[in-house]
């Protein structure tokens, strides 16, 4: 007989209030230090940030890079291997989504003009990324340090060169000028969210890549209807400008390479495929610094926001569940064809060839009864061939390549932007947010354009008459979570966990009853510690206008908890749970115009690791008058400190020691 599953944690500390403070708020009996923030020196050699955008381009090839985003904690063994169970040393491995407003890393800001300035461009590409450092316990304490010098430290940017890896490898639509035979590309962007694998490697995952990609006018001219086709369901029209406009900085193949058009005469002289070599889930090796990273294109191309695994069992095949953040995207799953096998532990990028580039990857339907299926995207299969009109796919590449139009074709449900994914390690069961979606309309309107009416998944449309912003949609977003069926890959039974909302909502907004020490809005980081605790972390726009974002901590229930609800504004059924303050309780409130996202535990349960994205996004800075919308994370500790905000890993400690959270 199996053993009984253990029980789930109890919420142990006092809940922390709503707040627009420049701090980080975390509960009494709680503390917190700053580990790294934006362009700190990874090793020696480089100076310390001065506050001042003055460090070169060339030294955040060495530095930590901007807009701290998922991260993962790596136990490291006195052999410099992989020890899952390590606490007091490990490398974390940070993603680093984006170059943020203000722009602190320059001098003063992004400098204006139609051109870019190289040097800042060239600062911009080895700022995005990702960093691995290794990460010590303070003596005799919880807290944790930077090893500055480590041989493990290391940054991975925009410009490192990566395997191509899985069935995509070597096709046509992935050839450039840097790699004509498509087996190799450069870079990795726009790191949202992340994942990692139980042989021991980190998985980051490529999102907005659409920040630095642009398409000259005439394009279309000059290319075949499947290409236009592809190039418009993925977001890059002709005479699309990126918002960051890398491609005017300079002819230097650095800069020209962002520019996804047709300009030579073919694929491998230019760069009009530098679209498809983004939008893939990225393998790392943190322990084997020069290793060079895969692009595993048989997890699809989208807007991935990460790669979350079902815990490993032997024997089985390796699970990963991915969302595609976009509005009225889509949830997916990746199946491995290799089975499970521990011995494989340490294995790095060998083992991820193993059990990520053969494999089957599905695609989500919630239908309206709560049952729910995996669509099988495989070429030749389910009309995913020749005669597809809208796209007709030529091969698995191509079906890889061009996810969205296959899972367009299998009727897939589009729900209300897939960020996070987490699964719950005491049952299994799958959590994903759904952050918010203002293309969501009334049941009795008519849609146009890429507007959809609420569905059973996705079944809230209302407007927020809350505060100072009003939006319609599904303005507050939700969390959904599904269990697979024991005796089948393809079916799922599925309900919603819990709806965002104001406290003060209308009942039939405020539908999980969520109040002072819990309510939320916008959820986007999603975790599950190994004790069965769940935490939410925020990105919002509809409730900033009452406190900063913010992290809960949760003690969910299971599939099927919720009951029933009547829709808002609707006639289908909405199943949810409700919270109190037992069950969801609010841990922190982050600093200004700030995002919390990203978030590692030690095994213990002892430290901590979130992150501070973009504070002070929203204000126009003074540079010379040092006049910011947030003096984060200075402010921490000083709060008369006039210095730049900078995003930055957050450590986490009970100050008596103890574990987090109960
Ligand atoms: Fe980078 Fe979907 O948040
Ligand atoms: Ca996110
Ligand atoms: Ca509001
Ligand atoms: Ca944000």
């Amino acid at each position: 007989t199996p053993a009984p599953a253990p029980a789930a944690p109890k919420l142990g500390f006092p809940a922390v209030a709503k707040n627009k403070n420049d701090l980080v708020t975390v509960p009494e009996g709680y503390q917190v230090s700053i580990l790294h923030a934006l362009g700190d020196p990874l090793h020696y050699g480089d100076e310390s940030w001065k506050d001042d955008g003055s460090e070169s381009a060339d030294s955040y090839k060495r530095r930590i890079g901007d807009g701290h985003d998922g991260m993962y904690w790596f136990g490291l063994s006195e052999a410099g291997a992989y020890q899952a169970d390590r606490s007091d040393r490990g490398l974390l491995c940070v993603n680093h989504e984006y170059v943020v407003a203000p722009y602190g890393l320059h001098p003063a800001g992004r400098a204006a003009g139609a051109a870019r300035n190289a040097a800042e461009v060239e600062k911009e590409i080895y700022a995005h990324g990702v960093s691995v450092a290794e990460v010590k316990r303070d003596a005799g304490g919880t807290g944790m340090s930077m090893v500055r010098g480590s041989r493990f430290n290391r940054r991975i940017t925009s410009a490192t060169v990566m395997d191509f890896a899985g069935p995509a490898r070597g096709a046509a639509m992935l050839a450039t000028k840097f790699s004509g035979t498509a087996t190799q590309t450069r870079g990795t962007n726009n790191n949202c969210a992340n994942g990692y694998t139980p042989w021991g490697t980190y998985l980051t995952c490529e999102e907005n890549y659409l920040n630095v990609i642009s398409r000259a006018a005439g394009d279309e001219a000059l290319r075949t209807a499947k290409e236009n086709a592809s190039l418009a369901r993925y977001g890059l029209p002709p005479n699309r400008k990126s918002p960051y406009l890398w491609e005017t900085a300079g002819s230097d193949d650095l800069f020209a390479r962002w520019n996804s058009s047709v300009t030579g005469a073919t694929a491998a002289d230019d760069y009009r495929n530098t679209i498809n070599t983004f939008g893939w889930v990225v393998e790392i090796d943190p322990f084997a610094p020069d290793s060079v990273p895969a692009k595993r294109t048989a997890l699809g191309r989208f807007n991935h926001e990460g790669a979350w695994p079902a815990p490993a069992v032997a024997g089985k095949p390796v699970v990963i569940y991915q969302g595609d953040d976009s509005r009225n995207e889509y949830i997916y799953k990746f199946v491995s064809k290799a089975l499970w096998d521990t011995a494989d532990v340490g294995k790095g990028l060998t083992a991820g060839a193993k059990y990520l580039d053969e494999g089957t990857l599905y695609v989500a339907r919630f239908n309206a009864d709560g049952s729910g299926e995996w669509l099988e995207l495989a070429y030749g299969k389910n009309g995913l061939d020749g005669t597809n009109a809208a796209y007709p796919f030529v091969d698995q590449a191509d079906v890889l390549i061009n996810a969205r139009l296959a899972a367009d074709k299998l009727g897939a449900t589009k729900m209300d932007r897939p960020e996070w994914g987490a699964v719950n390690p005491l049952n299994g069961e799958v959590y994903m947010t759904l952050t918010n979606n203002s293309n969501r309309v009334a049941l009795s309107a008519t849609p146009s354009g890429s507007q959809l009416k609420p569905d059973a998944a996705n079944p809230r449309y209302y407007e927020d008459l809350k505060g100072t912003t009003s939006q319609k949609g599904n303005p507050n977003g939700h969390i959904i979570r599904w269990r697979e069926d024991a005796a089948s890959v393809t079916k799922f039974a599925w309900d919603i966990y819990l709806f965002g909302a104001q406290s003060d909502a209308a009942a039939d907004v405020n539908l999980s009853g969520l109040s002072d020490v819990n309510d939320f809005s916008s959820p986007d980081g999603l975790y599950f510690d190994k004790r069965g605790m769940l935490w939410v972390q925020t990105d919002d726009g509809a409730y900033t206008d009452v406190t900063n974002c913010m992290m809960l901590a949760a003690v969910p229930g299971k599939v099927g908890d919720g009951g029933a609800a009547a829709a808002a504004g609707g006639t289908a059924t909405i199943k949810g749970a409700s919270a109190t303050a037992d069950t969801v309780r609010r841990f922190l409130v982050g600093p200004k115009e700030c995002e919390i996202t990203g978030i590692a535990m030690t095994p213990d349960h002892k430290t901590l690791f979130f992150n501070v994205q973009h504070p002070g996004e929203d204000s126009a800075p003074d540079w010379a008058a040092k006049s910011y919308g947030s003096y984060w994370p200075a402010s921490q500790t000083d709060t008369a400190a006039k210095k730049r905000p900078r995003s930055a890993t957050v450590v986490v400690t009970r100050k008596d020691g103890g574990e987090i959270g109960v």
